[in-house]
């Protein structure tokens, strides 16, 4: 056989650049009538074509907020005409478990077409994390993306999870295996939905803003060590500062931080994530991400204090202001090392290409290893079982 010719061969590689507006308004009582928030989002683009919305309420901001339908109601009667038609107000289950089938995501599929939802048109999806990455993902495909617009109800999806491009739904108990890139169309963040948290969802979202802080905002740590009693107890000042420093933290790096869609091994927002999503499978999600977080963040405090990298000093800061947020200093599951080191390979396969995780060398500066030494790294995981 003669070898082929490439004499005729054609390469027509081009960059594709993308452009989104990442639209993000913190605002009180999104869905007051007055508040002109969500109207003035809707309309931003200056688009009057017919467009429609859909709103899915998470049941538990819909149990906890009386009325909470007549009121997303009212308000889109109160701007008409400028706002999209309402179709419907849907309340679905939230919390992990929408994220372990595809009943809610086929859900917002269904709804997308059953209310004839066009690419132009709205799903506005008011809820925490959990149901925010559920309805995202269905909002992301139907259509091949509709226009997502988040409305966060806890801590952690108005520090965090809310300002993230992506979406997802866990499957072969693996967390976010499936899911998309995703902008928003916007989100808008309402202190006072989290006023019916209960303490334990409450506080939990606050790990993922020691997170980013133990990163990249030492600043913002010493804020929470000083305030964390006070965080605990849940005073709205200090609360709302944490949150909105959080969240534009992780906004920035995000559209900042030159890779949006995670093409690079490197993912710093995933500090203590490895362990985290590793402990939230083998819980069967009882931990929530949350809490996960918090006792991940630990574990990679101590593995690098263990290292030499993280002054005993620096280690006692951030046991001390986990312990005053009241979050999980132990879990029974880091005893067993064996399942619990399965997660740095689930990591690496889930990021693709060489290991790549983030451990700490002062508050406030993080940086990249490739490799894990397992005997420091269950000595740590064994002081926190
Ligand atoms: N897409 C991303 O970039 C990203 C980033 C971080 C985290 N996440 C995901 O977020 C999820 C965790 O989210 P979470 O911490 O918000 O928990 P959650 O969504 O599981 O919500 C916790 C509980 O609070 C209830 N709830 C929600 N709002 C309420 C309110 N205002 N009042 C009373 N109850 C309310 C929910 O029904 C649920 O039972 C995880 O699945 C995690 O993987 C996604
Ligand atoms: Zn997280």
């Amino acid at each position: 056989m003669s070898a082929p010719d490439h004499n005729h061969d054609l390469t027509l590689d081009s960059a594709v650049t993308l452009g989104f507006t990442h639209r993000v308004r913190f605002t009180k009582g999104v869905f007051a009538a007055a508040n002109p928030a969500l109207q003035q989002a809707l309309t931003s683009d200056g688009d009057v074509c017919a467009r429609r919305a859909i709103v899915i309420v998470d049941e538990g901001v819909a149990q906890t907020h009386v009325g909470f339908d007549g009121m997303i109601r009212g308000y889109f009667a109160a701007h008409a005409p400028t706002m999209p038609t309402l179709m419907d107000v849907v309340i679905v289950s939230g919390g992990e478990a929408c994220k372990q089938d595809t009943r809610l995501t086929d859900h917002v599929i269904n709804l997308v077409d059953r209310h004839r939802i066009c690419r132009k048109s709205f799903v506005i999806a008011v809820g925490g994390g959990a149901m925010l990455d559920a309805v995202g993902y269905g909002a992301a495909t139907a259509h091949r993306g509709v226009r997502l617009v988040r409305v966060p109800s806890t801590v952690l999806a108005q520090d965090d999870a809310a300002m993230g491009v992506k979406n997802g739904i866990n499957r072969f108990g693996k967390k976010n295996f499936v899911g998309s890139f995703a902008v928003p169309y916007a989100v808008l963040c309402d202190e006072s939905l989290l006023t019916t948290l209960c303490d334990s969802v409450f506080r939990a979202g606050f790990s993922e803003a020691v997170k980013i802080a133990l990163l990249k905002d030492p600043t913002l740590f010493e804020f929470i060590e000083h305030h964390a009693q006070a965080i605990a107890a849940r005073e709205p000042a200090v609360s709302n500062e944490v949150i909105r420093r959080s969240a534009a933290l992780h906004l920035n790096h995000i559209v900042q931080g030159g890779d949006p869609f995670e093409c690079h091994e490197a993912r710093p927002l995933d500090f203590g994530h490895w362990a985290a999503h590793r402990l939230e499978s083998l819980s069967g999600y009882a931990i929530s991400h949350g809490d996960a977080v918090a006792l991940g963040l630990l574990l990679d405090c101590r593995y690098s204090n263990l290292c030499g990298w993280l002054s005993d000093a620096d280690f006692a800061r951030v046991q001390s202001c986990l312990e005053r947020l009241q979050l999980p200093m132990h879990h029974a599951l880091l005893a067993n090392s064996d399942a619990l080191l399965q997660g740095l390979d689930e990591f690496r396969e889930h990021l693709g290409g060489t290991l790549t995780i983030t451990m700490l060398k002062s508050i406030g500066h993080g940086f990249e290893v490739h490799a894990v030494d397992a005997n420091l790294m269950r000595q740590a995981a064994a002081e926190l079982g």
